[in-house]
């Protein structure tokens, strides 16, 4: 079955009839990939039920697939919550819809954007960092979906009165924890109609948010003025036609911007956590990093090009614990794959798990090695050996917010504090993300202050 052509097709692990290979993927998605992967040829076919499909492990044909979304390759129904949650927003929306609001919403996020939203997110650490103490006992996923959640409240929607960050992430809690159930279980197959006892909580939480989120754009339009969060540039930003976003429009985006990045930068910093308390040697290397870079003092966005190993740390976690940990697009008529044609209705996927540990092009891939991002590098971007962002047509809106904001959060909390985890190993789970297979307990150690 191995094949040393990047670009050959070869069949993947015998399925079973009707099911096909749904059971190995159902069980152990992780293993079920990395087996795919481990057949060797660039794409691997396979059969999710009665569903053709395919898994690329040829990075120039995973570039291709990025790229030809919005043309020969579609975005799969992400299934009713997320139709609920989001609405016709960004992350849903599809072909000329999406490339309006992709236009519209790209300039919040943009790095002059970014650099506004950064005193926000340095803010929003010192606070945690300030209720910490020495030889405390935390639970760090909370501690950091607390933090996100502050974070993503305060720089989607803004910090005036009429903001209530209690109401906002208690409904957006209900709303992701229904949606990461449906992804796991079998709510995505149920039909949009029918009501579980976790479909109606979820109802009720969104539309509590959309009251909520009604309330605060009509305060805001009345109050008008600019501000620096992305309420603000999402009011103000018009199409090519000079149309302005509707208010249904504006409530679909902030709670897409909120959603995309709240449990994800969270996740991602959980893990980066636990990877540094493992590696104490990569760990003294950011003390003394932040030590050199910050002498003390909190780090703002011009801090972030001298972070070098803050970076490092953030981009390695992001390797070895990619968030999302697949992404797949549905072949259209005409589309092809190396020049080869893709028959239409074939899912194709690739996972970003499985191909940041491909010990080809990655070595030593289970090692947590911050350093191998460093001078010399090649670009693993370009080179789609790694994409816990995506790429291409559909990349993901907020990486430059969601790097900004790893780093300013690491360098905030691990200037002051080291998280010691313990020995106990943590395994990744899947749900909607790639989370902790329980939660990350860890006691806090003060750094002592730097000497001056
Ligand atoms: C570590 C944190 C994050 C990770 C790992 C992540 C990952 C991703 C991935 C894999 C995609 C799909 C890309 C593709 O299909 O090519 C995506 C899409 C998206 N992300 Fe993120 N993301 C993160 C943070 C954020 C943040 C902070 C925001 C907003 C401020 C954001 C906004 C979006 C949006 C709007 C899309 C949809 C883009 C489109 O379909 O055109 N993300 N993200």
């Amino acid at each position: 079955m191995r094949s040393d052509t990047a670009t050959a097709i070869t069949a993947g692990p015998r399925g079973v009839p009707l099911l096909g290979n749904l059971p190995q993927f159902a069980k152990d998605p992780l293993a079920f990939f990395t087996a795919l992967r481990e057949c060797g040829a660039g794409q691997v076919t396979w059969a999710m039920g009665r569903t053709p499909a395919r898994f690329l492990n040829d990075p120039a044909l995973i570039g291709e697939l990025l790229s030809a979304r919005e043309s020969t390759f579609s975005l799969p129904d992400l299934g009713w919550s997320f139709r609920y949650l989001m609405g016709e927003g960004v992350v849903v929306a599809k072909g000329d819809d999406w490339r309006r609001k992709r236009s519209l919403v790209q300039p919040s996020v943009r790095p002059k954007q970014v650099r506004a939203y950064a005193a926000t997110m340095a803010d929003c650490a010192r606070e945690t960092a300030e209720r910490w103490s020495g030889g405390e006992r935390i639970d760090i996923r909370r501690e950091m979906t607390g933090l996100t959640q502050r974070i993503a409240v305060r720089t989607v929607f803004g910090t005036d009165a009429a903001v209530r960050e209690d109401v906002i992430g208690r409904c957006m809690d209900v709303a992701q924890r229904q949606m990461g159930a449906e992804f796991r279980g079998l709510g995505a197959m149920l039909p949009d109609w029918f009501r579980t006892p976790g479909r109606l909580r979820f109802k009720a939480a969104v539309d509590t948010l959309d009251a909520e989120v009604a309330r605060i754009v009509a305060a805001r339009r009345e109050a008008g003025g600019e501000r620096d969060d992305l309420l603000s540039r999402l009011l103000a930003a018009v199409d090519e036609a000079g149309v302005p976003l509707t208010d249904r429009e504006i409530r679909d985006e902030t709670v897409t911007l909120y959603n995309a990045g709240h449990e994800t930068t969270a996740t991602t910093l959980t893990w980066a956590w636990y990877l540094l308390s493992r590696n104490p040697k990569a760990r003294e290397a950011l003390t003394g990093e932040l030590d050199r870079v910050l002498g003390g003092r909190t780090p703002g966005f011009d801090d972030y090009a001298e972070l070098r190993w803050t970076e490092a740390v953030v981009k390695e976690t992001l390797r070895l614990r990619p968030t999302v940990w697949l992404n797949l697009a549905v072949a259209e008529e005409g589309a092809t794959l190396g020049g080869e044609p893709v028959p239409a209705g074939t899912q194709v996927w690739i996972s970003p798990w499985a191909t940041h540990r491909d010990p080809r092009r990655w070595p030593e891939p289970e090692e947590f090695r911050p350093e191998r991002w460093l001078d010399g590098a090649p670009d693993a971007i370009t080179d789609h050996t790694w994409f816990p962002f995506g790429g291409g047509t559909r990349a993901c809106l907020g990486a430059r917010f969601a790097m900004v904001e790893a780093v300013i959060v690491l360098a905030t909390l691990g200037s002051r504090f080291h998280l010691d985890t313990g020995d106990e190993e943590i395994r990744p789970t899947v749900g909607l993300t790639l989370q902790p297979d329980r939660e990350v307990l860890a006691v806090t150690r003060p750094v002592p202050a730097p000497a001056r």
